[in-house]
């Protein structure tokens, strides 16, 4: 593929790949989303497993591919709400539910699509051993931030700094914590996700929307507390991850 992969876009410092606008960030959000949408779908049914950013291959418009099949896994069958399976895929991508029971959804994947939409928001790598103790698994460090309208602006990708409308970002950390919920069953399906990205392709600010949203972030000082269920199931997702050696996401082994 031309343009290479979304990891190479949003990680790799060098100046062939330029830093992905807010635009095309949302882009090729949409266009993954529908990859993922498509597998989801009744005639297909199909659980993808492995999504993350470098398994999400960009042409020479921006569009999104999805590439690497070799975790993709027939969704269940006969009224059954799961598959089970050993477990696979990329630390720092892996649903919590599936990492601690190997049953595997297709929320698992809706999963899976938050972690994308917070690295190309934020800039920042699902699992990163480089940072400081306490931000190397994304989700962990920053869904505080996202649900604090006042604090959401500091996580933000400083390289993408004045392109995106304070609404705009809201409502894409929105997206983000509904795909990251804890519970599969409150985060959204793939196609729900699709309608809510094109919305945002839509979505310009007005001056009303952007004063509101502006002063709501100056008055609402909350930040989310961790139930006692995230904080389990991120501890064991550490757990299994500091066992292994590679500083980024990496595979899993059961
Ligand atoms: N057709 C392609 N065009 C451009 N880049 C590609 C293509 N296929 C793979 N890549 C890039 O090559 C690199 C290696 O890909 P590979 O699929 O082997 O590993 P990975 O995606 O990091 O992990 P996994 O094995 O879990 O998929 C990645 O950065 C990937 O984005
Ligand atoms: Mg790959």
């Amino acid at each position: 593929m031309p343009r290479g992969s979304l990891e190479n876009h949003l990680f790799r410092r060098s100046s062939y790949f330029q830093p992905l606008s807010w635009n095309i960030r949302m882009k090729v959000a949409l266009g993954a989303a529908k990859g993922l949408a498509y597998l989801h779908s009744p005639e297909t049914k199909v659980i993808y497993r492995d999504f993350k950013t470098s398994n999400i291959l960009i042409d020479s418009n921006y569009n999104a591919k999805l590439s690497d099949f070799g975790l993709a896994k027939d969704g269940p069958s006969d009224g059954r709400s799961h598959v089970s399976t050993r477990v696979m895929g990329t630390y720092g991508y892996a649903a919590p539910e599936y990492m601690a029971t190997g049953h595997l959804t297709a929320k698992s994947d809706v999963y899976s699509f938050g972690v994308v939409l917070l690295e190309m928001l934020t800039g920042r790598r699902a699992m990163d051993k480089n940072r400081p103790p306490g931000e190397h698994n994304l989700v962990e460090w920053a869904k505080p931030y996202l649900t604090s309208k006042r604090r959401i602006l500091r996580v933000m990708d400083a390289r993408i700094e004045g392109q995106y409308s304070i609404g705009g970002v809201l409502r894409a950390a929105m997206l983000a914590i509904k795909c990251l919920a804890i519970e599969p069953k409150f985060r959204p399906k793939m196609e729900e996700v699709v309608k809510a990205l094109e919305q945002l392709q839509e979505f310009k600010d007005d001056d009303s929307d952007r004063n509101e949203s502006l002063q709501s972030c100056q008055s609402n000082s909350s930040s989310s507390g961790s139930s006692s269920h995230r904080k389990c199931a991120v501890e064991t997702f550490n757990r299994k991850a500091a066992s292994h050696p590679r500083s980024l996401a990496s595979p899993i082994h059961a």
